[in-house]
């Protein structure tokens, strides 16, 4: 019986071609899996393209709600943010897809699986990372990396075998998008001194084409999970897909960053993220009035952590899990609701409340009703500063232009 081998199907190029290459090169009977992660595609089409170009089998799985409320919104709650600038849309959807690819390989009884990333990227590291560490017996094939076409050879090979090709094949650009996020790379992006054409960006509006007025947007956390805007409760989906439009609008969430690979390369990012840019400002405001500042402290190197070993491809892995303990720990009072404004392309939080909240105000006020008692900060300071004093008279510093 001919091996079955389960492909991350795009209905692009690469893996329209690696569809054929895979029965060409290898023999295998080619299941294609197409995953809606919240991208904006046509997923029939994909379907029936697949069968097109010789697939013996084409799945399609909505998996919104679980990249949401799995990967995306524990991110969120974590704090991860990559290099300080990136939500990691991509990097997030990488671990589900290769979940997904390892169920359907088990439910097909297929011993391979493959995707179409080339090896110059992130991509590649977090399937068969996260492939390894799910079905450390399957086999990983990686096209797009073994073949060694150019762009033009892939064109090529399309035209031979029937392989109609795509009606994007004249976008300079390559794009992935979910509902976290949408990444834009190549083309003129590659000049880092360029700067980005109007045209990469398909989620948010020019600033100069946004409304005159600022617009206001409340969210809703419940333990660090956003689940209502502007006082109307929504599941994770529609409230990305309302806020992507919402903040987009006012052009919030554009991105652009030079980012460090983890396979060594620098290159050029241009992200739009209008909901997770919103939500990544509202979530830190409602923490700032929740946690400690000890709290706020910790949480800050375990975000920085976290955000690595996501864009590491380190999803599946055991210290990604002690983390997250860590996180459902920190969120226990995250509750409350945060006031943002949006305005030509602008954010900023502008009022945030909680129901336990640490902020208090008969401790912060300096009008009347001020309960701090400011004679005790005498006493406070006098030990606060005691190591300091007893060192400066036992170890007194030389009198030194140098050092100050
Ligand atoms: N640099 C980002 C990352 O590694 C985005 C990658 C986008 N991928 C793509 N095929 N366009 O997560």
């Amino acid at each position: 019986m001919t091996e079955k081998i389960v492909l991350a199907y795009s209905g692009g190029l690469d893996t329209s071609v690696a569809v054929r290459w895979l029965k060409q090169k290898y023999g295998l009977d080619v299941i294609t899996l197409t995953i809606d992660v919240g991208n904006e595609a046509d997923f029939t089409a994909a379907r029936q393209k697949a069968l097109r170009v010789g697939a013996v089998k084409a799945l399609v799985k909505d998996a919104r709600e679980e990249f949401v409320r799995q990967y995306a919104f524990p991110t969120l709650r974590a704090g991860a943010v990559y290099q300080g600038v990136y939500p990691l849309a991509t990097a997030l959807s990488r671990p589900l897809i290769a979940k997904l690819l390892v169920e359907t390989a088990r439910q097909e009884g297929a011993t391979a699986v493959a995707h179409g990333c080339t090896g110059k990227g992130n991509d590649q590291v977090r399937f068969e990372v996260g492939i390894a560490a799910l079905a450390p017996d399957l086999k990983v094939i990686a096209p797009a990396r073994e073949w060694g076409m150019t762009r033009e050879q892939s064109i090529a090979y399309a035209a031979e075998h029937d392989i109609p090709l795509p009606m994007t094949l004249d976008n300079p650009y390559s794009i992935d998008e979910n509902l976290w996020g949408r990444s834009i790379e190549c083309g003129i992006l590659e000049d880092p001194w360029q700067e980005p054409p109007e045209d990469v960006f398909a989620w948010t509006k020019p600033p100069a084409d946004t409304p005159d007025e600022a617009g206001y947007v409340e969210i809703g956390f419940e333990r660090g999970v956003p689940v209502s805007l502007d006082g109307q409760t929504m599941d994770g989906v529609g409230l990305l897909i309302r806020l992507n439009e919402l903040a987009g609008g006012h052009g919030i969430g554009r991105i652009d960053h030079v980012e460090d690979r983890l396979v060594g390369i620098k290159s050029r990012e241009i992200y739009e993220a209008p909901a997770a840019v919103t939500l990544i400002a509202a979530h830190q405001a409602l923490e700032t009035m929740t946690l400690s500042r000890a709290q706020l402290a910790f949480k800050r190197q375990v975000a920085a952590e976290y955000a690595n070993l996501i864009y590491d491809g380190l999803w599946f892995s055991a210290l990604k899990k002690d983390l997250a303990a860590y996180v459902e720990s920190a969120q226990r009072f995250v509750n409350g609701t945060v006031r943002l404004k949006m305005h030509k392309g602008n954010l900023s939080v502008v009022g945030r409340r909680a129901p336990h909240s640490l902020y208090h105000h008969g401790l912060a006020t300096y009008d009347k009703g001020d309960q701090f008692d400011q004679d005790a900060a005498a006493g406070f300071i006098h030990i606060w500063g005691l190591p300091v004093r007893i060192q400066a008279e036992a170890q007194p510093e030389p009198k030194d232009e140098e050092s100050s």
